[in-house]
């Protein structure tokens, strides 16, 4: 039993422009973000300028992938949300399933990257993967947004 906004938990969910560009994907993804009871704190859609791609995905700067990940992710619009969930990280992760596609469809294939993933790249959702990352990529796409404060900012008119 949840007691307190506190206990909930936040991640960043991305989706990617592989997932954008196609209405249905799209929908069925924020459908599953809905039906897994995952609370929408904040949500927009961006074009991504290649500089902050590089400085958002820096731990992986020299693999081999790093320089196709940083085109793809700045080549359509993406859709950014703050998730919050009791165990947003690891349930926003579970059901993305695993990063690359092989096994995406053969372990998880009812996953949303087992669904619709077409590359190891172009695998239509990003999660954090800790409590110290989720921090840093939540400031990274919502710079106002305040973890201490932001379930003491109803909307007046609601009340
Ligand atoms: P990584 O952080 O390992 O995966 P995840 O997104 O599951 O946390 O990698 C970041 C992204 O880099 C991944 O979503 C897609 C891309 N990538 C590739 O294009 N090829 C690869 O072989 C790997 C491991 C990742
Ligand atoms: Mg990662």
């Amino acid at each position: 039993i949840l007691r307190s906004p506190q206990a909930l938990q936040l991640t960043l969910a991305l989706i990617k422009p592989d997932a954008v560009a196609h209405p249905l994907i799209l929908e069925a993804i924020h459908q599953q973000i809905l039906s897994n009871k995952f609370l929408i704190v904040r949500m927009r859609e961006l074009l991504w300028r290649k500089e902050d791609c590089r400085r958002f995905y820096q731990e992986h700067e020299g693999r081999f992938f790093y320089q196709r990940l940083v085109e793809f992710m700045a080549s359509g619009p993406i859709r950014a949300y703050i998730l919050a969930h009791k165990d947003a990280i690891q349930h926003w992760r579970t059901l993305m399933g695993p990063t690359r596609v092989f096994r995406a469809r053969f372990m998880a294939p009812d996953s949303i990257r087992g669904s619709f993933g077409l590359t190891d790249t172009r695998n239509t959702t990003h999660g954090s993967d800790s409590v110290a990352s989720a921090s840093r990529e939540i400031a990274a796409f919502f710079p106002d947004f305040s973890e201490q404060h932001w379930y003491k900012e109803e909307e007046p008119q609601l009340r």
